[in-house]
């Protein structure tokens, strides 16, 4: 039994809360440290299970009992926790980014090597059911050599503006999950990327600074090609796609829906809208890449996503900014930190 402390009980440190509790069987959460967290919430956690709730996040870091914690609070406290952590001896998983600094995301890796703590990102669509299938689809050697990726990643409605001005950026904030995917599908790092974007959804997204429409090429080290395009906002709503063409064939996913029904009449021929956002879409990833975390230190194995896999998709992210700002493809060797 693996016991875990909880840094931050906003939207997916209740998410995590939530999984472990329903399907962890082998971990157990003593404590939740939040020092803005609402009467509401607390009653919550306390009746999912968790042993305690308090405000500063030090009594988790100084609780001999505690083999791990979960950083869930705002991305700027990310990788200052880590770091302080790593120090207490705790195995790590952060809810992504690490940080937006490439400097800060290398002293968290140095803080970690030669150490035999495990550290997870939370880049949690690597545990979804239909991108792990695509994955081992590519790992048996089914669609051949990979040529080209496609990434379809479309938010149902933007973010506020004040959000979008803090968050890092759409390319740091939202792209990077498909950063990460293209890695995770190709197997290997992006050499080139180059960025077209707009502001198509919301001019106040514009006005703070970013963009909310993308179309992002990338040539990949081993010569495939992807392609990512994000918009924040589908009117259909999340729509979240790959496909993977290769040599000997391809493998594409489709959205996950509330149901698989069909309705024909008159009017038509009609199906569910894809499920609404990232909590109702991707709760069984949350659940599985917790359970991954948890199973790696009980059986002192690598984590599935390491610190590595949180620096390259930030880089990248960088990279795609650079070729935006600068209209021209970036190579992701010039981006020196
Ligand atoms: N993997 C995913 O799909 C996914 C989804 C949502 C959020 N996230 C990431 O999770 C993080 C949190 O996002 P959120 O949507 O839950 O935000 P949120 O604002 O709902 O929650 C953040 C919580 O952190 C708390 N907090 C702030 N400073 C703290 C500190 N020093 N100690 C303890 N708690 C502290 C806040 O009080 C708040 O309750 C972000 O970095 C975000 O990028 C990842």
């Amino acid at each position: 039994m693996v016991t875990l402390g909880i840094i931050g009980a906003g939207r997916i440190g209740k998410v995590h809360t939530e999984s472990i509790v329903n399907y962890v069987r082998n971990a157990r959460i003593k404590t939740v440290a939040d020092p803005y967290v609402s009467d509401e919430t607390r009653d919550w956690l306390l009746k999912m299970g968790v042993g305690s709730v308090c405000g500063d996040y030090h009594e988790i870091l100084n609780d001999p009992e505690i083999d791990a914690v979960l950083i869930c609070s705002s991305t700027d406290t990310h990788s200052d926790i880590s770091l302080e952590a790593i120090a207490a001896g705790k195995h790590v998983f952060c809810e992504k980014p690490i940080d937006h600094d490439l400097g800060r995301i290398k002293k968290v890796m140095e803080a970690l090597s030669g150490s035999k703590l495990k550290y997870q990102v939370g880049f949690n669509r690597r545990h979804d059911h239909n991108f792990a299938a695509v994955k081992r689809a590519i790992d048996e050697g089914k669609v051949g050599d990979v040529h080209i990726i496609k990434i379809t990643s479309r938010d149902p409605e933007p973010p506020s503006a004040q959000y979008a001005a803090v968050s890092g950026g759409m390319f740091l904030d939202m792209t990077i999950h498909d950063f990460d995917m293209v890695r995770y599908l190709a197997g290997c790092e992006a050499e080139e990327i180059y960025t077209q974007a707009a502001v198509l959804v919301d001019p106040e997204i514009g006005k703070a600074g970013d963009v909310d429409t993308a179309v992002i090429t990338m040539k990949m080290a081993s010569g495939a090609i992807a392609v990512i395009d994000n918009s924040r906002r589908a009117a259909y709503g999340y729509d979240q796609r790959a496909e993977v063409f290769g040599s000997k064939g391809m493998a594409a996913t489709s959205n996950d829906t509330q149901s698989t029904v069909i309705l024909s009449n008159a009017q038509g021929v009609t199906g569910e809208k894809p499920l609404y956002f990232f909590l109702e879409r991707y709760m069984q990833s949350f659940a599985t890449e917790v359970k991954g975390f948890v199973d790696a230190i009980e059986n002192d194995t690598d984590t599935a996503v390491g610190a590595i896999d949180g620096l390259m998709p930030v880089l990248m992210g960088i990279a795609a900014k650079k070729s935006l700002d600068e209209h021209r493809p970036v190579k992701l060797s010039e981006i020196v930190y």
